[in-house]
């Protein structure tokens, strides 16, 4: 039979096709390997993974194929940058056991799906891509590659190999997210029948982090506190803090709301009397900077320290980190055959009724 079908498109869970009788959303979601992740992370993107393994299934993969895109010319690092990463997530509680974690370049439907889903994508839809021109002009030619034009559109196929219809990402994804739902439209359209569901983004509400320097969270700036950071980094990097800069002398009162250090004790779940007398004693000047900063560096301690150790356990283990990463691309590949044999057939490689 070949013709529209009831269309089931935009009803989450309602897919046809769908194997799963559950009624919990499927999520999917990606973060390149480059380096250690700090508390930006941690407090934003991995905080909403971790609950939403709670409400939904989850996927979440090492996208190491994005992270070449980039680095093409400098690939040393991506593998163990991989597991690296792998380690700090579950440090922090993306639990394998529940969710399928698995590295992106183990399952080759991302780049089988890549290629089918380029057959209808007009190229005017990659070059608008705000990031596109915009990552050009700001990090130069070597990105004017055909591999970074599709960026997004192997987003688009991570996303749709597994029919996910939520995708926890920030503000920046959204283009990327667009372009998913009109690629999505295009091919169902195409061929007459609803392969892929339009995936909706949900967008991860992250407090907005500075870095300890009150710049913008960032690597090449050394202001970020990592989730591997020892005790004395982290008390060097407190101790380091931007405070309320119109508090010169110990005497002059200060203004919290103003104040890094400040909003750090709230990030770090500072109960609300603590927060209270912080706040009165930094206003009454009866309270000091470096006392205030003593205070938040054992709270970061004692927060960072023991995911410090799960991390450092795991990362003793490598052998353990790829068993995970390669019973994760076994239950991805899982999921993602039957859609894969389901678009093989839209697009007439198969025999198809
Ligand atoms: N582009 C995303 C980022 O830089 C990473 C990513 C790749 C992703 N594939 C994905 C995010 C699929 C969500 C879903 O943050
Ligand atoms: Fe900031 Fe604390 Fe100093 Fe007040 S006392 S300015 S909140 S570091």
């Amino acid at each position: 039979m070949r013709g529209p079908r009831a269309s089931t498109a935009g009803r989450p869970g309602s897919i046809e096709g769908m194997t799963d009788t559950t009624s919990r959303p499927r999520v999917f979601s990606g973060m390149r390997p480059t380096g250690e992740l700090h508390i930006g992370h941690l407090f934003g993107a991995l905080a909403n993974w971790i609950r939403l393994q709670d409400e939904a299934d989850c996927i979440f993969c090492v996208v190491d194929l994005h992270a070449i895109t980039t680095k093409y010319e400098d690939v040393g690092s991506v593998y163990d940058d991989g597991l690296l990463m792998l380690a700090d997530w579950m440090a922090v509680g993306v639990d394998p056991a529940r969710s399928i974690v698995f590295r992106q370049s183990d399952v080759p439907g991302h780049a089988q799906l890549h290629l089918m889903l380029s057959m209808v994508t007009p190229l005017s839809w990659l070059e608008r891509v705000p990031t596109f021109k915009g990552q050009i002009d700001e990090l130069g030619e070597h990105l004017n590659t055909y591999g970074f034009l599709g960026y997004p559109l192997l987003q688009t196929a991570d996303i749709v190999l597994y029919r996910a219809t939520q995708v926890p990402v920030g503000q920046d994804q959204l283009p990327h997210l667009e372009l998913a739902r009109e690629v999505v439209r295009r091919f169902n359209h195409m061929f007459d029948r609803q392969v892929f569901p339009e995936p909706q983004a949900r967008l991860t509400e992250t407090p907005l982090i500075l870095g300890t320097d009150n710049r913008k969270m960032s690597k090449s700036y050394g202001n970020s506190i990592t989730l591997g950071a020892s005790d004395d980094t982290i008390d060097t990097l407190v101790r380091g803090m931007v405070t309320d800069p119109q508090r010169v002398r110990r005497s002059d009162p200060g203004r919290p709301e103003v104040c890094n250090v400040f909003s750090y004790h709230k990030l770090f779940d500072a109960p609300a009397d603590e927060i209270a007398e912080i706040d009165a004693g930094c206003r009454a000047a009866t309270l000091g900077c470096v006392d205030c900063k003593k205070m938040l560096a054992a709270r970061v301690k004692d927060r960072i320290g023991p995911i410090r150790e799960r991390r450092d356990a795991l990362l003793a283990d490598p052998a353990g980190l790829e068993a995970t990463l390669a019973e994760g691309a076994e239950k991805a590949r899982a999921v993602a055959a039957p859609v894969l044999a389901d678009a093989s057939a839209a697009m007439g490689l198969t025999r198809h009724d």
